[in-house]
C-alpha cells in the first residue's frame, strides 16, 4: 500500500472505491474477476500488478484519445508516448484482431492493451477500469482475449415524451461506454414535442418543442445544433454513435403543431402534399449534416391511416401515383424517403412494418414487435440487416417486476429476461442469423419523468443487455452475472445513482421518489395471468 501514500484527493477517492471492493475481494480466495460483459476469454495468471500514481500510460499516437480517457479515469498523474514500465496502449502484433477485439495482459510489471483499432484499446480500457474499480489497484495477472458477439450493441432514448437534457444524456453515454455498448439511438421527434433544432424551420423548437407527455404546456426544451455537436463528439470520443431519429409519417403531431398545413390527421403527415416532401427532406438535410451518423432512423412505425382514408386530396394522390390503396401510400412514402436518405450517402433504418414495402437493398430494419415473428421472417428473407429490438425483452420502459403497478398495462422485463436475450424464431435459418446486427434497448419515456426514475428503469438491465450483446454464446450465465454485478451496485449506490434491485423491489423504487402508494404492492391479476 506505500503507493497510495501521500496522494491527491482524486486518487485517495479511487483507492477508497477500490478498498471497499479489497475487502470483498480478499474475503474469498478465488474471487472471480468482476468483469461486465463478461470477455469472450480470461485466463488469471499467478501474480499482480500494482496500479500506483506513478504508473503511466504509453500509447501509440493513434490511440491518444483513449490514453487520456483511462489516465482520467484511473487518476494517473499523466500520460505519456514514452515507453516504460506501466499500462501501454499500441496496435503491434494486433493486426489480424477484428474491428472492436482487442487482448489485454497484466504481467508483475505492466500492462498492455494490444488492438487494431481504437475501438479495441477503448474496450481494453474499460475492462482494465472495471479491473481496477470493481476488484482492487492489486491487479491480478492475466490475459484476456475479447471480442463481440454483435456489432451493434444499442441503446435508445425517447427524448420527445420527456426531455432529458446534456447533462444526463452524458451520463448514460458514461455508462454504455462502460459497458462496451455502441450505437445510442435518440428518439428526437413524436406527437409530444420535437426536440432538435432545424435550420431554416425554427418554429419546430419554438412550438414543437413545448410540452411532454405529462404536461402538455410545458416550457420548449430540445438540443441546440451546437449541444447536439457536442454530445456526438463525447459520444464519439468513447466509440458511441448517436444515431438520429426522425419519425414519419406518424407520431407527426409535434411537426404538424409547428406547420398545420402538413396535417395529415390521426397524428400523421399529409401524405399529398408535395410540401410535406419538401419540410422531410430539408429536415433530413440539417438532420444529415449534425450527425455524423452513417445511419438515419426514419421510424415508419404505428401509422394511423384512418383519417388518409376519408381525406379527398389523399384519394387524388393515390390516384395520380397509381396506388390502390391508403397502406400502398404509406409504403410509397417510406420507400421515398428511405431512398432520399440512401441517395444523400447514408443507410436508412425504419421500424419492422416498413418491411411490407419492400423498401431499398441495404435499409436497416428494427423488429420491435414481437408479436409479429413473421415481420422479423420477412426482414431476412427479403435479405435486409436486421436489429432486434423486440418489446420484450427489449423495451425499458416496461416494469423489472410483476409486482410493480404498472404492471397492469405493460409485459414484465426482468433483468433475467433481458440477459436471455430475444427469442429468434427456429425458422430463421443460420445464414440469416448471420443479418442480425445486433440488439438494442428501447427507453420510451412516456411514463419516464425524471432522471432518477430514468436511472432506476435502466441499471441494472442496461448491463443485462451489455453482455447479452457483447459476450459469446456458451459464456453467459445469468447466477453468474448477478454474482458479477454486485460491485457495481454498491458503485452505483455510492454515486447516487438509482437502480432496480430484486433483493429489494420496493425500497429501490420507492428510492426514485416515484411511487408514493401503499405498501406492498399487490400484483393485479391482469398482470399475473400475463406471467
Ligand atoms: C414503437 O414502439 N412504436 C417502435
Amino acid at each position: 500500500m506505500k503507493h497510495l501514500v501521500g496522494t491527491g484527493n482524486l486518487w485517495k477517492s479511487c483507492w477508497c472505491a477500490a478498498g471497499f471492493f479489497l475487502a470483498n475481494t480478499f474475503a474469498t480466495a478465488a474471487a472471480p474477476l468482476n468483469l461486465i460483459p463478461l470477455p469472450a476469454s480470461v485466463s488469471t495468471l499467478p501474480g499482480h500488478f500494482w496500479l500506483s500514481q506513478k504508473t503511466t500510460v504509453a500509447a501509440d499516437t493513434l490511440f491518444t484519445n483513449e490514453a487520456a480517457l483511462l489516465t482520467k479515469a484511473l487518476h494517473l498523474a499523466s500520460s505519456t508516448n514514452a515507453d516504460g514500465d506501466g499500462i501501454r496502449l499500441t496496435a503491434e502484433g494486433a493486426g489480424k484482431l477484428g474491428d472492436e477485439a482487442y487482448q489485454l495482459e497484466v504481467g508483475t510489471h505492466g500492462v498492455i492493451i494490444r488492438a487494431r483499432t481504437a475501438a479495441g484499446v477503448f474496450y481494453g480500457s474499460q475492462t482494465l477500469e472495471q479491473l481496477v474499480t470493481s476488484n482492487s489497484l492489486e491487479i491480478p495477472c492475466v490475459q484476456i482475449e475479447d471480442a463481440p458477439r454483435y456489432a451493434w450493441r444499442g441503446f435508445m432514448l425517447d427524448v420527445s415524451r420527456h426531455f432529458f437534457d446534456e447533462n444526463t444524456v452524458r451520463q448514460v453515454i458514461d455508462q454504455m461506454a462502460a459497458y462496451k455498448l455502441n450505437r445510442l439511438h435518440l428518439h428526437l421527434t413524436d406527437d409530444e414535442a420535437w426536440r432538435l433544432e432545424i435550420e431554416n424551420y425554427p418554429e419546430l423548437t419554438r412550438i414543437g418543442a413545448r410540452g411532454n407527455a405529462t404536461d402538455s404546456a410545458a416550457p420548449a426544451q430540445f438540443f441546440t445544433r451546437g449541444q447536439m455537436q457536442s454530445l456526438i463528439a463525447y459520444a464519439a470520443q468513447r466509440h458511441i454513435v448517436i444515431v438520429p431519429e426522425i419519425d414519419m409519417p406518424g407520431h407527426a403531431s409535434a411537426a404538424t403543431r409547428s406547420f398545420p398545413q402538413l396535417d395529415g390527421g390521426a397524428k400523421t403527415f399529409n401524405p399529398a402534399r408535395p410540401e410535406t416532401y419538401d419540410f422531410l427532406q430539408n429536415v433530413l438535410l440539417a438532420t444529415m449534416k449534425t450527425f455524423p451518423s452513417p445511419w438515419i432512423h426514419i421510424g415508419g412505425d404505428e401509422v394511423n391511416r384512418a383519417s388518409w382514408e376519408k381525406n379527398p386530396e389523399v384519394r387524388e394522390k393515390m390516384r395520380t401515383t397509381g396506388l390502390a390503396s391508403t397502406a400502398d401510400l404509406e409504403k410509397y412514402f417510406m420507400n421515398r424517403m428511405g431512398k432520399f436518405v440512401l441517395d444523400h450517402g447514408h443507410t436508412p433504418i425504419g421500424w419492422d412494418e416498413i418491411v411490407a414495402g419492400n423498401p431499398a437493398p441495404g435499409t436497416i430494419i428494427f423488429w420491435w414487435r414481437h408479436n409479429r415473428p413473421d415481420s422479423l421472417a420477412q426482414a431476412l428473407a427479403g435479405g435486409y440487416s436486421v436489429v432486434l429490438t423486440p418489446r420484450t425483452p427489449c423495451y425499458f420502459d416496461y416494469p423489472q417486476n410483476k409486482a410493480y403497478p404498472n404492471a397492469a398495462w405493460k409485459l414484465i422485463n426482468t433483468p433475467e429476461t433481458v440477459y436471455a436475450g430475444p427469442v429468434i424464431p427456429e425458422t430463421i435459418n443460420a445464414a440469416q442469423r448471420r443479418q442480425i446486427l445486433g440488439v438494442e434497448g428501447c427507453l420510451w419515456t412516456e411514463r419516464v419523468d425524471t432522471v432518477p426514475y430514468l436511472q432506476f428503469m435502466m441499471m441494472p438491465r442496461l448491463a443485462a443487455l451489455s453482455e447479452m450483446a457483447w459476450t459469446p454464446d456458451g459464456r453467459r450465465n445469468f447466477a453468474q452475472f448477478n454474482a458479477r454485478l454486485k460491485p457495481f451496485l454498491a458503485r452505483l449506490q455510492q454515486q447516487g445513482v438509482r437502480y432496480y434491485d430484486e433483493q429489494d423491489p420496493v425500497g429501490s423504487f420507492r428510492s426514485t421518489g416515484k411511487y408514493t402508494g401503499n405498501l406492498p404492492f399487490t400484483a393485479t391479476a391482469a398482470s399475473q395471468a400475463r406471467n
